[in-house]
């Protein structure tokens, strides 16, 4: 049984040790009250990678993430791996009494998030979302001048996730049966889930959309800067778009995809409320003063680059575990974000709007 170096410090661990795994650790490693101890990942090349960066012994290095939590019993996990290991990764974990965040989308299915969130529960363990675009400050901004009553009641929300040519060249980006589907769940979730926790997270009750595949999936010599994907295996959406009923009347858009005939690359949201409406990305709030519509903006923001909110995602995880600090991700956010995922992918197999219980 492993031992525990510091009762001060948590034994942090990884299941899934790729790209975005390399980023927890290089924030993980700045806190003082943490402590890498093991990483899980069926790829010895990439454990070895991050392994020599940050000082991991190569024995504490598994092909197999059950025995790397027997062994070594950690405080806290990081689940980093394709969307279809999210919930048994996450089940193991906390069945073995470790604290997780899950990394964004939550699971494949809400099914799959309910079957998490209930697995927390029952062993008393905390599960996080790896939602990290509420943690901006300019989602911080906006969600004080919500809280405050600025906009009174939020009617409508819409918001963009849209590539112009980005289809991901690497990882498994394209195929359904490991990520549950295309831009939608892969870079829409983001979007779609500061959006819904600035509205104030409404219970979300319909779901209306469609998807489409028309460039994907066929062998391409578009100039791109992730070019030759993998157009064989490539079985998701290019475009989804969907619309999201909540219990209070408020209505959610979202639009997302990999390659739009767009003028930009577009990643924002906007909202609508009685009193006020605003932006989030340049943030800007447009409000009643008297007669007058007004506009206004931060004097000064936080910087709340990628580096900056990311790293603030770890910190409250960390805060969360060790120190009790409310999470800002729960994951009955997770399962709310997921459920209208799956509402918006079940209306395009439909063809008609679903209810989302
Ligand atoms: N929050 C964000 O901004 C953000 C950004 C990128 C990715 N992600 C999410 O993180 C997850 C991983 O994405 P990535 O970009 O790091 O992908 P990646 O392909 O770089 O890394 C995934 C890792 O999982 C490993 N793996 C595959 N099968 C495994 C198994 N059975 N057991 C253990 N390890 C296994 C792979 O070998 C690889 O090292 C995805 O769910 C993705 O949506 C989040």
């Amino acid at each position: 049984m492993a031992k525990k170096s510091s009762p001060s410090k948590l034994r942090y661990a990884f299941i899934g040790a790729g790209g975005i795994a390399g980023a927890h650790m290089s924030y993980l490693t700045k806190f003082e009250d943490v402590e890498l101890v093991g990483l899980a990942d069926v790829s010895e090349a990439s454990m070895a990678r991050h392994a020599k960066t940050y000082n991991i012994p190569s024995a504490h290095c598994f092909t197999s993430y059950e025995k790397m939590l027997k062994e070594l019993k950690p405080d806290a996990v990081s689940v980093c791996t394709p969307n279809g290991l999210h919930a048994p990764n996450t089940i193991a974990a906390l069945e073995a009494g470790a604290a997780v965040l899950v990394e964004k989308p939550m699971a494949m299915n809400a099914k799959e998030a309910q079957k998490m969130l209930d697995t927390a529960k029952r062993n008393k363990q905390k599960l996080v979302i790896g939602f990290q675009y509420r943690f901006g400050s300019n989602s911080t901004y906006l969600k004080s001048a919500v809280d405050a009553g600025q906009f009174g009641n939020i009617m409508y929300g819409r918001c963009q996730a849209l590539r112009r040519r980005g289809i991901p060249n690497w990882g498994v980006f394209g195929r359904k049966e490991l990520q549950g589907g295309g831009p939608m769940i892969d870079i829409g979730v983001h979007i779609l889930e500061v959006t819904h926790f600035v509205m104030g997270s409404p219970k979300p009750i319909a779901a209306f959309g469609n998807t489409w595949t028309y460039m994907g999936n066929k062998k391409s010599d578009v100039i791109s800067s992730w070019p030759n994907w993998d157009h064989k295996t490539y079985s998701v959406e290019d475009l989804a778009v969907g619309q999201i009923r909540f219990d209070n009347g408020a209505i959610l858009t979202i639009e997302s995809s990999f390659v739009a005939h767009v003028e930009k690359d577009t990643f924002s949201f906007s909202i609508m409320g009685e009193k006020a409406g605003a932006n989030w990305d340049p943030a800007a709030i447009y409000h009643d003063a008297g007669q007058y519509m007004t506009n206004s903006t931060p004097a000064f923001l936080t910087p709340s680059g990628f580096g900056d909110h990311f790293q603030a995602k770890m910190r409250n995880f960390v805060d969360h575990v060790l120190y009790n600090k409310p999470t800002l991700a729960p994951a009955e956010h997770g399962v709310m974000v997921q459920k209208m995922l799956d509402g918006i992918y079940a209306s395009a197999a439909k063809g008609a709007e679903v209810k989302i219980g």
